[in-house]
């Protein structure tokens, strides 16, 4: 079976490098908050560019809490993308604001020609997701958010290692937000996420919220949470950032592979769109296809895993009913619904793994795609 992700590979592979690091957390005696949270910190803001940098216990917290931490509460509005993993609008409503969806551009990301029309005197935040790795259009949102006094809070839980315009993505906004769930790009063996700012203010009031909203042991001055991200956890992400950055390169290197031998196959399936000044992190590589459904079957019986990403946009969610969206009101986000199919990626991948993929896609579409 060629996996979507193989990311136990990752893992075996620097199993020694990682259960040295697990001893020495056990040894050094401090579990929570310790000098190997410390120091991820200080790595992620050197290689993010943002001056602080806050580790929580996932990427969902990381968006929930800089939210918070930025004053958005019931009433509020924040403007989003329909196309995303649940957790980027669940965090906004968590909070007792209200996500406001605007459809997608050709990048897969929230369209900024779209956002002035949903901009009502509630909406305090622009929440972008740089899907699937792409960077959003961070120029263009950035200016109407100064424009129109609004935040711009990045989910870039699926895009490390991106940039924009050679800036890292996560410190263009006033926030970023990432995960180190355990299939990202830089992942752990289990939960974790960190916010990067380089307003100290709100990293101060970040640092006060994931610790029970205290910052002097047992005074507290807010309302916060218990969300840290485990030392256990920066002891091993500590490892991977060793491996991160060749990682990187090798995903974009079967991007770039499966871009030239995929692209033939148009109009079977498309390859996706890449935008000047953009560099794509690749966590996923989805292709698009109205033989979407076929074509993940023909994957199917050569052993061969796909992923839907995803099966129904955010608007149409049943958990946002209330909100009152109907089907057609964000077609972009619609048609990627339907069409959009993830396949095998990974910086273990194996050139002979992506073959056999690539000559399954090829033999679909000679056949014409027809089933
Ligand atoms: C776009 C996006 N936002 C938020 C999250 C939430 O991250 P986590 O699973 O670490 O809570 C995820 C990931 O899983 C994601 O893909």
């Amino acid at each position: 079976m060629i996996e979507l992700m193989p990311i136990s590979r990752q893992f075996r592979l620097l199993k020694d490098d990682i259960l040295a690091e697990i001893s020495d957390t056990i040894e050094q005696g401090q579990y929570i908050l310790g000098p190997k949270v410390k120091k991820l910190e200080s790595r992620f803001s050197e290689q993010t560019g943002a001056k602080h940098a806050v580790a929580v216990a996932n990427g969902t917290d990381a968006l929930v809490l800089t939210l918070d931490a930025c004053g958005i509460g019931p009433g509020d509005e924040v403007i989003t993308t329909p196309y995303s993993f649940f957790a980027t609008a669940e965090a906004v409503s968590r909070l007792g604001a209200t996500p406001v969806f605007v459809d997608i551009d050709r990048s897969w990301n929230l369209d900024p020609e779209r956002i002035e029309a949903a901009i009502t005197a509630r909406t305090k935040a622009i929440l972008p997701v740089h899907l699937f790795g792409q960077p959003a259009a961070l120029d263009d949102i950035q200016s109407i958010a100064d424009r129109r006094g609004l935040l711009v809070v990045e989910d870039a839980c699926q895009a490390f290692g991106a940039s924009y315009r050679g800036k890292s993505i996560g410190s263009i906004g006033h926030a970023g937000c990432f995960s180190f769930f355990p299939s990202k790009n830089l992942g752990t063996l289990g939960d974790g996420g960190i916010v990067v700012t380089s307003d100290p203010e709100l990293a101060g009031r970040l640092r006060r919220l994931r610790q029970h909203g205290s910052a002097e042991r047992y005074y507290h001055d807010a309302i916060g949470y218990n969300s840290r991200l485990d030392e256990l956890h920066a002891a091993i992400l500590l490892v991977l950032l060793n491996k991160v950055e060749a990682w990187m390169k090798k995903r974009r290197a079967i991007a770039k592979t499966y871009d030239e031998r995929l692209r033939p196959l148009k109009p079977v399936l498309e390859v996706p769109a890449t935008e000047e000044g953009r560099l794509h992190a690749y966590n996923l590589y989805c292709i698009t296809s109205p033989k979407r459904d076929s074509i993940r079957e023909a994957l199917s019986k050569n052993n061969v895993q796909s992923g839907v990403y995803y099966p129904r946009p955010l608007h149409l969610q049943q958990a946002y009913t209330s909100l009152g969206y109907a089907v057609g009101d964000f077609p972009v986000a619609e048609r990627l619904s339907r069409e959009a199919l993830a396949l095998p990626m990974g910086p273990l991948l194996t050139d002979q793994e992506q073959e056999l993929v690539i000559a399954v896609l090829q033999d679909f579409a000679e056949k014409g795609g027809a089933k």
